[in-house]
């Protein structure tokens, strides 16, 4: 008989991440190198050359145990974000980050309230902690029903995810809209603003920084996966007042973010011609894609990440094999219960060129 997991262990589904280049080319008996990957909001530009001189130069210190505290790091980003370096807690990307802010908040019986659908780690690490998510559906613009979180707060709410842009739709909340609910939030409850996306937004935006000096129930989550391209190296922050740095910290790991993923990111922090190219290269990718789901015929959501959600009509499953067949990998909308729709990640304008010959030799099929 084997041992008996934790109660709340035993409530978890397996979080599905997007498949990676390596399992699909093993299961479909494809060569890597031929594989297309636009699944996972990953940034095809990759990253600023700045990071591999700086980890080259870095290498007498990998003996090491890091600095715990990130002070360099810690330090350019409370320059960059106009804040105190004690306002910061960094974490081995934002699914680490949500899940301190779980441990440190989340009591057996809270709720925790997410949009849906939305980034899916909110629920595991709600329902680790024995808490109960609650989604609330988006409208039929596919944006964040604001009214309907406020109708969903109870009693028992403890943390609100609010996935600003939102992935997979792709929308954003109108400054003045999230300012009002901001300020409605009764400030028992923590506001959890993951703005993982949010460099990439077309949208008007505020800097939301300041929510966290107005507000002590406000944190932001912020990651240099998608901008950066430093998704492999794991490292995001979470900006908030000290008492949540605090807790987050007691919570963490001591050495939770490698000394390369800090060199990186400083590195990359201070590369604006790259993250200027990344930028553009996201605007003219939407742009392509919009005029040319305008010309097939099929619905998007303007995007303000760096991917887009279309509606193709199609079932989802169907399509995903489709594209694998023609080397490209997008992601099923069916996983996050949106059949009938696709997730594309920008890439650069030879990809996204692929995906559209791929839309249309597809639909000369059916
Ligand atoms: C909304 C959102 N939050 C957090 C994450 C996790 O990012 P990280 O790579 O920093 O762990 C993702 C990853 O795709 C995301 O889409």
């Amino acid at each position: 008989m084997s041992v008996a997991e934790k109660k709340n262990v035993g409530k978890l589904n397996l979080y599905v991440p997007a498949r990676t280049l390596e399992s699909v080319s093993r299961e479909n008996n494809i060569s890597i190198d031929s594989l297309l990957k636009l699944a996972a909001n990953e940034n095809r530009l990759g990253c600023s050359p700045k990071v591999a001189e700086a980890l080259v130069q870095a290498q007498s210190e990998y003996a090491l145990y890091p600095d715990v505290m990130i002070t360099k790091l810690r330090n350019k980003l409370a320059a960059k974000h106009g804040i105190e370096p004690a306002d910061i807690v960094f974490g081995n990307g934002s699914f680490e980050l949500i899940s301190l802010l779980a441990a440190a908040y989340i009591d057996e019986g809270d709720e925790s309230i997410y949009t849906e659908p939305s980034f899916g780690w909110y629920i595991n690490v709600t329902k680790l902690y024995g808490g109960v998510p609650i989604g609330v559906p988006v409208g039929d613009d596919m944006g964040a029903d604001i009214e309907g979180i406020k109708a969903a707060i109870t009693g028992r709410t403890k943390v609100i995810w609010l996935c600003n842009p939102n992935n997979p739709t792709g929308t954003i909340i109108a400054p003045e809209v999230l300012t009002e609910f901001i300020d409605s939030v009764p400030d028992n409850i923590l506001l959890v603003l993951d703005e993982a996306y949010i460099d990439f937004a077309e949208e008007k935006y505020i800097d939301t920084v300041r929510f966290t000096k107005e507000h002590d129930n406000v944190v932001i989550l912020r990651t240099f996966s998608k901008l950066y391209g430093l998704a492999s190296f794991r490292i995001g922050y979470a900006i908030g007042n000290p008492a949540i740095v605090t807790a987050l910290t007691k919570v963490k790991l001591p050495f939770n973010v490698a000394y390369a993923s800090q060199v990186a990111a400083y590195a990359a922090v201070n590369d604006e011609d790259f993250t200027n190219r990344v930028l553009k290269n996201n605007r003219d990718g939407l742009d392509y894609y919009y005029r040319e789901f305008d010309r097939i015929g099929m619905k998007y959501v303007r995007s303000n990440g760096n991917f887009v959600l279309v509606y193709t009509g199609i079932d989802s499953n169907y399509l995903e094999e489709e594209f694998i067949k023609r080397r490209i990998l997008i992601r099923n909308g069916a996983e996050f219960g949106l059949d009938k729709w696709m997730r594309i990640s920008i890439g650069t304008p030879e990809d996204n060129r692929k995906v559209i010959e791929a839309f249309d030799d597809i639909l000369k099929k059916i």
